[in-house]
């Protein structure tokens, strides 16, 4: 089968190339030339493990090609995925979906014989029956059924969670549509993934069900941290003896600064706006984005805290700026609000992020401080550190190696990935979330204070 990916970013980009490795004819479309001359290269734009192997391999294999062209490609093709952006709109909270409608507007005069042209970009729901009308419209003899198709995939194992879904689902209306979608995905569900269909409008109101629970997940675990800070009970315990009720699960339970990425902080945005224009009170979600924000603004608070309430003056060392290991994307980092943050409060930073250093750079201003060449260079001579992202170059540090290379053994953890009585063996002053300190672990006096509850 021969199908179109409209759209090479992150998701077009894994959704083809995945495709392709499965057997499939795949052509990329992209307007972006410059991008689409760089994949033809075999160059990839943006850093997810496995990928540039995938695309260079399939390239050679004559499976996967790259184009700007909908003339090119989409008169051939037995299905066009749509995999373009949909960002938070400019002066609201709706996802903006004029490149959705642009694609749907750029495919449509093209379409030859039956095509199922099927939605993989995030959409509020009703916008997969609207883009079929805009095709209409445009190419009323169009011969094509609209399906909703949702990506479930996270940066940084992206790959993983394309071969290996926990579901595939398949919202369309009509039996062709859904004979063509089981013939691409016959791989997988020969391996027994699921293969859920349903309606449109279920499809794609459950991607944004999924992101937002698990966006809820997070948030929740963050605020049990802020209680077990101020009630001497451990956060990271609390979530293990949670997680182990199977009707919870032990994912999405760990506490950090505040969700990020390019997904949870906009799907959140765009379901609170359609739930708002649509009448219906989902509180859980609002209060969700409004802690989850003001958080990443109290993390400031905690590390200035950490100093003794003064950093002016002082070299901090900043180990991780992306908005989770695994990949260079910048999107709605925590570290976005925390470096500004306190280089205005007057400290010297020393920045290092293991693979986004040229995203954070163009994010950050290359002013933001100064650009180090890996963890210990980050450390050395510094008056404290604050660990943002928990890459495992992180992890890999003993405590006494941090403590030997800091000038001012302080550390501001903010993705609990040291052992607090290691760090406190080590000397290290260590300051984590949800978690106890070292020495209180064992004072009689805050047990009391527990029991009066
Ligand atoms: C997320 C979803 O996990 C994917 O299923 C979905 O397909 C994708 O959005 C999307 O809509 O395209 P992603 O944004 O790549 O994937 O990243 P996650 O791994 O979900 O992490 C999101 C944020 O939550 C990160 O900032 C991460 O550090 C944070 N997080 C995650 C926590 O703070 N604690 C956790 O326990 C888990």
């Amino acid at each position: 089968m021969n199908i179109v990916v409209v759209g090479s970013g992150y998701v077009g980009l894994v959704t083809g190339v995945c495709f392709a490795e499965l057997g499939l004819r795949v052509t990329c479309m992209d307007h972006d030339a410059g991008k689409i001359d760089r994949l033809t290269m075999g160059d990839i734009p943006i850093y997810e493990p496995g990928l540039q192997n995938l695309v260079r391999f399939n390239q050679k294999a004559g499976r996967l090609s790259f184009t700007t062209e909908a003339a090119a490609c989409i008169g051939q093709a037995d299905a066009v995925f749509i995999a373009v952006g949909t960002p938070t709109r400019k002066g609201d909270n709706h996802a903006d979906l004029q490149y959705i409608f642009a694609a749907a507007r750029d495919i449509a005069p093209h379409l030859r014989g039956y095509t199922t042209v099927v939605t993989k970009s995030t959409v509020p729901v009703g916008t997969g029956r609207r883009i079929a009308s805009v095709i209409r419209d445009v190419n009323p003899a169009a011969s094509f059924d609209m399906v909703s198709n949702p990506e479930f995939l996270r940066e940084g194992t992206a790959i993983h969670d394309f071969m290996r879904p926990d579901r595939v689902v398949v919202g369309a209306e009509s039996p062709e549509a859904v004979e063509v979608m089981r013939r691409l995905y016959e791989p997988l569900t020969r391996q027994d993934v699921p293969f859920v269909v349903t309606t449109l409008e279920t499809a794609e109101m459950a991607k944004y069900a999924a992101n937002a629970f698990l966006a809820m997940k997070i948030t929740f675990i963050n605020q049990m941290a802020d209680l077990c800070e101020v009630s001497q009970a451990n956060v990271n315990d609390v979530a293990k003896i949670m997680g182990l009720d199977k009707r919870i699960g032990s994912k999405f339970l760990r506490a950090g600064p505040g969700y990020g990425g390019s997904c949870f902080p906009k799907d959140t945005r765009a379901l609170a706006e359609t739930a708002r224009s649509l009448g219906v009170d989902l509180g859980l979600v609002s209060q969700t984005m409004t802690y989850n924000d003001t958080r990443k603004h109290k993390m400031v608070d905690r590390i200035l805290a950490s100093f003794q309430g003064s950093i002016s003056g002082k070299t901090l060392a900043i180990l991780g700026l992306t908005f989770k290991p695994g990949t260079d994307d910048m999107r709605d980092a925590a570290s976005l609000v925390i470096v500004p943050a306190l280089k205005a409060a007057g400290a010297h930073l020393k920045l290092y992020d293991p693979k986004g250093m040229e995203e954070a750079q163009s994010c950050l201003g290359d002013d933001a401080g100064e650009w180090c060449a890996n963890a210990l260079d980050t450390l050395s001579g510094a008056d404290g550190a604050v660990l943002i992202t928990e890459w495992d170059e992180f992890r890999a540090l003993s405590p006494e190696t941090i403590a030997k290379t800091l000038k001012y053994p302080v550390v501001v953890d903010l993705r609990n990935v040291y052992d607090v009585e290691s760090m406190a063996s080590a000397g290290v002053t260590y300051t984590s979330l949800g978690r106890p300190v070292a020495s209180v672990l064992s004072a009689p006096v805050v047990r009391a204070k527990i029991e009066a509850l």
